[in-house]
């Protein structure tokens, strides 16, 4: 005899989520620098698939760190913690048959490592926006590298804390000659058959 309420069995699937939304549930992961254009792109993504009929959901350090994150910070370990967080409530997005757009530094290989273990391979779809350092440094939209370079934030992200660049992401997006609507087409156009009923 199975010792569990009749409730939960009960309960409905992906499978028949993902019917219903008429699409496949996947994580949409933008890696990159602090200014790279991440949520910019993520935004532009968000809207275009929406526009299209798909049912989706940003997750970026504004909308997670401002809450179910609010008690961490930057080092490392805090960073860790921030996208087992972010990957868990991402699984439970999936389960509900709603893409998720990711849009996280998570700086290392061994932080995204851990999301893709998190999230499962299949459903993780990793895009790098490789933005050169410079040139977010040039657009410093935010003002924060300007405060590293002068010691006044540590622990920055390019400056005195790694970045590494993912070696065989699903997606690349190079914004640096191109316009945010050319990104958002570009990440679209890769991801579109991904995302759609088989
Ligand atoms: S992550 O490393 O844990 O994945 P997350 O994407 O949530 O970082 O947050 C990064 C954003 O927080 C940056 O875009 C920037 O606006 C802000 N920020 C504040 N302090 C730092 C820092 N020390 N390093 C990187 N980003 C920082």
């Amino acid at each position: 005899m199975e010792n569990i309420h009749p409730i939960f069995s009960t309960l409905l699937g992906r499978k028949e989520k993902e019917s219903f939304l008429n699409q496949r549930s996947k994580v949409l992961w933008f890696t990159g620098l602090s200014g790279s254009g991440k949520s910019t792109i993520a935004a532009g993504l968000e809207k275009l698939l929406f526009s299209k009929g798909h049912f989706v959901q940003v997750l970026d350090g504004d909308n997670t760190r401002t809450g179910i994150n609010n008690n961490l910070g930057f080092s490392l370990d805090d960073r860790k913690e921030n996208i087992r967080r972010v990957s868990e409530a991402s699984k439970l997005f999936l389960d509900a048959g709603i893409i998720c757009i990711n849009s996280f530094v998570s700086p290392t290989k061994e932080i995204r490592n851990m999301a893709r273990q998190i999230i499962g391979d299949k459903d993780f779809i990793e895009i790098f926006v490789n933005t050169p350092l410079e040139i977010c440094e040039q657009r410093d939209v935010k003002g924060l590298y300007k405060k590293a370079r002068a010691g006044k934030i540590k622990s920055f992200t390019g400056i005195d804390s790694p970045f590494e660049a993912p070696a065989s992401p699903a997606v690349e997006v190079m914004t640096a000659d191109q316009t945010v609507e050319d990104s958002v087409q570009f990440v679209y156009d890769k991801i579109i058959k991904l995302i759609s009923p088989e």
